[in-house]
């Protein structure tokens, strides 16, 4: 097991911004939230997988900021030993991306969803951290739509993460319900 002080360490070594340090204790929290939220509506996941999944998930920030981070980061946690791990890294740009738009995008020709409960939690908490601040979801939405444009199946997959995560942890009216839940700052 990856303890927080470990995976904290491994963002330090790797080369990792204080900024993208912050964004990822940012995350951490969001997800964590998020998580235990979920684990209170009688659903079951690993929190440790998600706080150190949320911690480690931008590690390939120390080696870019563009859209390969998410695989440079698997290539870092496997070269760490952190293999467990390098699905977050992966799997959590965007909503996730399938593959045939990893291909256009230069990106290994593999799908690159997030998969698991946990995977899921963290790629959606990563939306709503605008840096090291929690945004709403209907902010993380305008944003994704004025970076991508209203018609990106980014927006659309982003959507469907967000009604999945509403109905697992308060089961409310769809689209308004995230900012009720327990995740004030
Ligand atoms: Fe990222």
């Amino acid at each position: 097991m990856t303890s927080r002080k470990e995976a904290i360490r491994a963002l330090h070594a790797s080369g990792c911004s204080k900024e993208v340090i912050q964004h990822c204790l940012t995350v951490e929290r969001i997800a964590l939230q998020l998580a235990k939220q979920i684990l209170s509506r009688g659903h079951e996941l690993d929190l440790n997988l998600v706080r150190i999944g949320a911690l480690l998930h931008d590690i390939g920030r120390s080696r870019t900021h563009g859209i390969t981070h998410g695989v440079e980061g698997g290539k870092i946690l496997r070269r760490l030993g952190l293999r467990k791990w390098t699905n977050f890294a992966e799997n959590h740009i965007g909503a996730g991306i399938p593959k045939n738009e990893a291909v256009r995008l230069g990106l290994p020709a593999r799908n690159f969803m997030p998969r698991t409960l946990e995977e899921k939690i963290v790629t959606y908490a990563d939306k709503l951290a605008e840096g090291n601040k929690k945004v709403s979801y209907r902010r993380a939405l305008e944003s994704l739509k004025s970076d991508l444009g209203e018609k990106h199946p980014a927006v659309r997959r982003f959507r469907r993460l967000h009604e999945e995560i509403r109905k697992l942890s308060n089961g409310g009216p769809a689209e308004t319900r995230t900012r009720d839940l327990h995740l004030s700052s």
